[in-house]
C-alpha cells in the first residue's frame, strides 16, 4: 500500500494528496499517504465524499468539492477529488483517495489507472483484513 501511494503520487503530478483508506468496521481509518497529514482519519461510513463511495461501492469524481455539501475539508487548496473503492467480491475492504489542487483535476484516465490500482491491492488487502 505504501509503496502504491508513493507511485501513484510521484508519476501524476496533479495529485496532490494520496492516500488509503482501510475499512474498519463502520469506519474509514486512514492508511499510507503522501501528501500533508490530514485531520480525517478516521471517517464514518456515514461521511464525506470516502464514507459515500465505501457505501455505494462506487467510484467518485467530484470536479468541484467546494460546491459538494459530502465534501469533509483536508486542505485549503484542494479543489477536486477521486475515491475509488477497493472491493473484493462485492466487500468494500478500503479505498484510494485523491486531491487536487486542479479543478476536475480527474478523468476516465485516472479512473482506470486507480481502479486497476485497487483491483492489484484488494487480494493483499483481503489477505489481512478479517471477513465478518
Ligand atoms: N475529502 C474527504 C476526506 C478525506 S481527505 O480528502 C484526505 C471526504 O470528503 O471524504
Amino acid at each position: 500500500m505504501t509503496r502504491a501511494v508513493e507511485l501513484l503520487a510521484e508519476s501524476c503530478p496533479h495529485f496532490t494528496w494520496t492516500g488509503i483508506y482501510l475499512l474498519e468496521g463502520d469506519e474509514l481509518v486512514l492508511g499510507p499517504f503522501v501528501g500533508k497529514p490530514s485531520p480525517h482519519t478516521r471517517i464514518p461510513l456515514g461521511r464525506g465524499i470516502c464514507g459515500a463511495a465505501a457505501t455505494q461501492r462506487a467510484t467518485i469524481i467530484v470536479d468541484d468539492v467546494n460546491a459538494d455539501p459530502r465534501y469533509l475539508a483536508c486542505s485549503l487548496e484542494t479543489r477536486s477529488e477521486i475515491v475509488v473503492p477497493i472491493t473484493q467480491a462485492d466487500r468494500v475492504l478500503g479505498e484510494i483517495d485523491i486531491d487536487s489542487d486542479r479543478a476536475a483535476a480527474f478523468g476516465p484516465t485516472d479512473q482506470a489507472l486507480l481502479e486497476a490500482v485497487a483491483q492489484a491491492l484488494a487480494p493483499r488487502l483481503a489477505a489481512r483484513v478479517p471477513v465478518p
